[in-house]
C-alpha cells in the first residue's frame, strides 16, 4: 500500500496544500454583488489562462476562484469576486492592505497553441467574463497571431455587466484594428441605458462572419447556455473538437483528493475546468 502524500513531503509541492498570503492592493466593486480585487503575490503566480486559485481567509473558509487576468511576468494576481455566501461575504468586507491565502493555480486552463492563426470565437455568459478575461488579454497583446478575435457577451441587465469601460476598450480596439468584434447582450434592459444589443448570446451565432474550418470556439458561462451555444455552432458546422468549454463544480480540495467536482469519473480540478468539448461531450454529467 502507498503512503499517503503529505505537504512536508519534498516531493509534494506546498503550493498544492500550503496558501501563500497575498496583500490585497485594490477592491473595486464592478455590481451590486461583485467585487474586482487586485493582490500581491510573493511571487509570480505563473499561470496559463483559465486556471483557477483556491482562496482563503484563516477560520472562515476557502473557495475556487477563476483567475482573471492573462498570464504575467509580475507578482499581481485579479479576481472578481460575488458575494454569493458565508466566504465571498466577508471577502467583500476586506480593505487594501488585507491578506488573504492563496493555493494554486490549479487545473488545465487554456492552451494559446490551440487557438495561434485561427479565428477565436469567445462566448461568455455573465460571469463567465472572469475567466475568460485571463484568455482575452493575451490574445490582444499579441493579436497579430490570431486570424481574428469575435466575443460575444452577455449577461442578464446593464446593471450586471461586468468589466464595463475595459470591454468598450475591446470595442474601440476592434475598430482600429479591424480584427476584434465585440457583440454586448442583455436579457431585458429593464429600462436602463444601454448601447448594446437585446436577446441571448445564441440570437448572434447563425449569422456571424466566421468561416468554420477555421473558427476556435471558448465557452465561459451557466451551463444553461452551453447546451443552445453548442447546438448553434454545430449548425454552423464546428464539430466539439473546435470548442473549448469552462465547466464550474463544487470543489474543496482543488487538487484531486475530495471527490467532490467529479463528472462521472473525471475530476474536474485537474482534468479541467477547461475541456475540448469532445473529450467530455460522451459524459451524461458533462453539461449538468
Ligand atoms: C473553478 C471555479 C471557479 C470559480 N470562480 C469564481 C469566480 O471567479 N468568482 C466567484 O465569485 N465565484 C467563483 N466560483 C464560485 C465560488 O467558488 C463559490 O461562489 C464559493 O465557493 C461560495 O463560497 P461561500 O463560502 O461564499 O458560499 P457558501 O456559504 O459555501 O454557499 C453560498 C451559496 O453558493 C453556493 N455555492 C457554493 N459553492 C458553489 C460553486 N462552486 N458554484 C456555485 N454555487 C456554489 C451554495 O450552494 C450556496 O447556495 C468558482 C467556482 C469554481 C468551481
Ligand atoms: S476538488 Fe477535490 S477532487 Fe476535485
Amino acid at each position: 500500500m502507498s503512503a499517503t502524500p503529505h505537504a512536508s513531503d519534498p516531493a509534494i509541492d506546498p503550493a498544492l496544500y500550503l496558501p501563500r498570503m497575498a496583500r490585497i492592493l485594490e477592491v473595486t466593486p464592478l455590481t451590486a454583488r461583485e467585487k474586482y480585487f487586485k493582490v500581491e503575490l510573493p511571487e509570480p503566480l505563473g499561470h496559463r489562462p483559465g486556471q483557477f486559485v483556491m482562496l482563503s481567509l484563516l477560520g472562515v473558509g476557502e473557495a475556487p476562484i477563476s483567475i482573471s487576468c492573462g498570464p504575467r511576468a509580475d507578482n499581481m494576481l485579479e479576481m472578481v469576486i460575488r458575494d454569493a455566501g458565508s466566504l465571498t461575504h466577508v471577502l467583500h468586507g476586506l480593505k487594501p492592505g488585507q491578506q488573504v491565502g492563496v493555493r494554486g493555480p490549479f487545473g488545465s486552463g487554456f492552451n494559446l497553441d490551440d487557438f495561434y492563426g485561427k479565428q477565436v470565437l469567445c462566448v461568455v455568459g455573465g460571469l463567465g467574463l472572469v475567466p475568460m478575461r485571463s484568455l482575452i488579454q493575451p490574445i490582444l497583446a499579441q493579436l497579430d497571431r490570431f486570424a481574428s478575435l469575435t466575443i460575444i457577451s452577455g449577461c442578464r441587465s446593464p446593471a450586471e455587466e461586468l468589466y464595463r469601460d475595459e470591454v468598450r476598450a475591446w470595442e474601440r480596439l476592434g475598430q482600429e484594428t479591424g480584427k476584434v468584434r465585440v457583440i454586448r447582450l442583455v436579457d431585458r434592459t429593464q429600462n436602463l441605458p444601454w448601447d448594446g444589443q437585446v436577446g441571448l448570446v445564441t440570437a448572434p451565432l447563425s449569422s456571424l462572419p466566421i468561416d468554420p474550418a477555421q473558427t476556435v470556439v471558448a465557452l465561459c458561462g451557466p451551463p444553461v447556455m452551453y447546451k443552445f451555444v453548442l447546438l448553434e455552432l454545430t449548425a454552423r458546422g464546428l464539430s466539439h473538437a473546435q470548442i473549448f468549454v469552462d465547466l464550474e463544480r463544487r470543489m474543496k480540495c482543488g487538487v484531486g483528493k475530495c471527490g467532490h467536482c467529479q463528472i462521472n469519473h473525471v475530476y474536474c480540478c485537474q482534468e479541467g475546468p477547461v475541456f475540448r468539448f469532445d473529450q467530455i461531450a460522451h459524459l451524461p454529467e458533462a453539461l449538468q
